[in-house]
């Protein structure tokens, strides 16, 4: 079978990573006889360009009828004065949506010839190996109602928090089999002592838990979580949470590897499976050949991994990835004295050869 892929390049400095990513995935396939085809497709800033809308039906179609989607980033400051529902962002939270994807999956594994490039102490980080489980396509995300309204001497503005039964089952019942892959340990994330909708996560992560009695459960708040992120990373193995604590550890947690440049993720939920880059388009940097590519490489790593059933070819790109850094060569985000710089097709290259030899 051949495994269809719809690339989404979107703006920034998407084109330059993306294009890196798909010269790594040509090269695994040819080297491994995998068929892959590769289409093109508009998102984000680009779309409102071309199209006037950041999700265009076409490009929707595409990713439907695709095995896979890789996607780049979305956004920039040419765009950030339109309307609300008009900014390339909603792209992205519209194509979750669409697919299905509840389940983001956002790993923190440190390259260990990057201990020094995080801000924390070597010791606190190394052999750093956690898993951010963000829940998708629910919680204040979408929850309705929504708005800005007048108000007398003003506006208000609101969102809602809401998270129903069948959405914290589907995610933690995800959570738990991806931690009885791994460690065996899941802490659960929430803001119990103040919120309802963590009250009822607390409750119905419990009840799963009777399912994996293999897997250990924790709950822990937050606020503390953001905490004892920085103090013992290492404590965790695998984390899940809501969408907005997701959106806000994931960033923290990436970090703690030395950059954000380095973080995959992983959309799942459905037939379709969709990659990106934790990072977003990077704008200042874009078309300047200075980008890291390497988040969005492995992010085409996990899309191996988990939607082409592929996990040795996977392996195989984290492999050539780990004997890149540990070579010495860095891109501008990573880069300290000692080390060699190159630029964004360089770094793609490099992997590209380690993966051949
Ligand atoms: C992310 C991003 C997005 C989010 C934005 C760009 C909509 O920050 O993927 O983490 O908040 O989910
Ligand atoms: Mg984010």
């Amino acid at each position: 079978m051949t495994f269809k892929i719809a690339v989404l390049s979107g703006d920034g400095i998407g084109p330059e990573v993306v294009s890196e990513a798909v010269k790594v995935l040509k090269i695994v396939a040819h080297k491994y006889g995998i068929s892959m085809s590769f289409q093109e497709g508009i998102i984000g800033g680009q779309a409102l360009d071309i199209m006037g809308e950041p999700l265009p039906q076409q490009t929707l179609s595409l990713c439907k009828d695709s095995h896979a989607v890789l996607l780049g980033a979305v956004g920039g400051p040419k765009w950030d004065r339109l309307e609300f529902h008009k900014r390339p962002e909603r792209g992205l939270l519209g194509i979750r949506e669409q697919l299905g994807l509840y389940a983001n999956l956002r790993p923190a594994k440190l390259f260990s010839p990057l201990a020094d490039a995080s801000p924390l102490k070597r010791e606190i980080i190394e052999g750093l190996d956690i898993l951010v489980v963000r829940e998708l396509t629910g919680g204040i995300y979408y929850g309705k109602p929504k708005g800005i309204e007048p108000i007398p001497g003003g506006e208000k503005g609101f969102n809602t928090l809401v998270y129903t039964t069948t959405e914290i089952e589907r995610i933690a019942r995800l959570a738990f089999q991806l931690a009885n892959r791994r460690r065996r340990k899941l802490t659960s994330v929430d803001k119990a002592n103040i919120l309802e909708t963590s009250v009822l996560w607390r409750k119905v992560v419990t009840r799963v838990a009777e399912e994996f009695p293999e897997v250990s459960l924790n709950h822990i708040l937050v606020d503390n979580c953001a905490m004892q992120l920085i103090r013992d990373p290492k404590q965790f193995d695998v984390l899940v949470m809501g969408n907005l604590f997701g959106d806000i550890l994931s960033d923290e947690a990436a970090m703690l590897t030395g950059s954000i440049g380095l973080l995959p993720s992983a959309s799942l939920g459905s037939e379709i499976g969709l990659y990106e880059p934790v990072h977003g388009s990077a704008p200042d940097i874009a078309g300047k050949d200075i980008a890291n590519p390497l988040a969005t490489i492995l992010s085409a790593a996990m899309m191996l991994r988990y939607s082409f059933n592929k996990p040795e070819v996977a392996d195989e790109i984290e492999g050539a990835i780990n004997q890149i850094l540990a070579e010495g060569y860095r891109t501008q985000d990573i880069y300290h004295k000692g080390t060699k710089l190159v630029g964004t097709r360089k770094m793609g290259d490099l992997v590209v050869q380690n993966i051949f030899l």
